[in-house]
């Protein structure tokens, strides 16, 4: 089981407490498609995704984005227990997606560089260790239903 201080917990709801899901979401899941391209092949059914404009400009892209983001906000509620809270999660993106749940950790990053972008100096190395503990637990909670 994983702990967190009280320190942790006020910086993980800190963050989410000013983030504007509907910039950072779309933001983070269109670098994430953009820098590893192979990561497109999950939305085929979103239409045109045939450059980084068009992916940027892509209103379902945008609001899949805000639904992550929705996705890590029940994490964040719920910081003692973020594996049982993302069983089901984890079986859709398996089971039925077909994610490779090594592309989890490659939109973590892509969330990481987006909200350390909009954070500037207050994202200091303190909140950065906390920000990559808090996404380590969300991506291996969501691998867990592989095997
Ligand atoms: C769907 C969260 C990573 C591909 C979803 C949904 C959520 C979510 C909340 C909606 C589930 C529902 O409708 O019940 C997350 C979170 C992630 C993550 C929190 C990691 C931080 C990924 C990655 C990919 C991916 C890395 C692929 C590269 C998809 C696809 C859908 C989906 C294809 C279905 C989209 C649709 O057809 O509407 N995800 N996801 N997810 N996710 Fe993820």
């Amino acid at each position: 089981m994983v702990e967190w201080s009280e320190s942790e917990r006020s910086i993980i709801s800190g963050i989410f407490s000013t983030l504007d899901y509907n910039d950072v979401g779309p933001k983070a899941l269109c670098r994430c498609l953009i820098v590893y391209p192979w990561t497109l092949r999950y939305f085929g059914t979103f239409g045109n995704l045939y450059n980084a404009e068009a992916i940027k400009s892509n209103p379902n892209v945008a609001a899949h984005g805000v639904k992550v983001l929705h996705g890590l906000d029940r994490a964040v509620k719920n910081m003692d227990n973020i594996k049982a809270t993302y069983a089901e999660l984890s079986v859709l993106h398996s089971e039925k997606l077909h994610v490779d749940p090594d592309n989890f950790k490659l939109l973590a990053d892509c969330l990481t560089i987006t909200v350390a972008a909009k954070l500037g100096s207050a994202f200091t190395p303190q909140v950065q260790a906390t920000w990559t503990k808090f996404l380590a637990v969300v991506v291996s909670a969501l691998g867990r239903q592989y095997h």
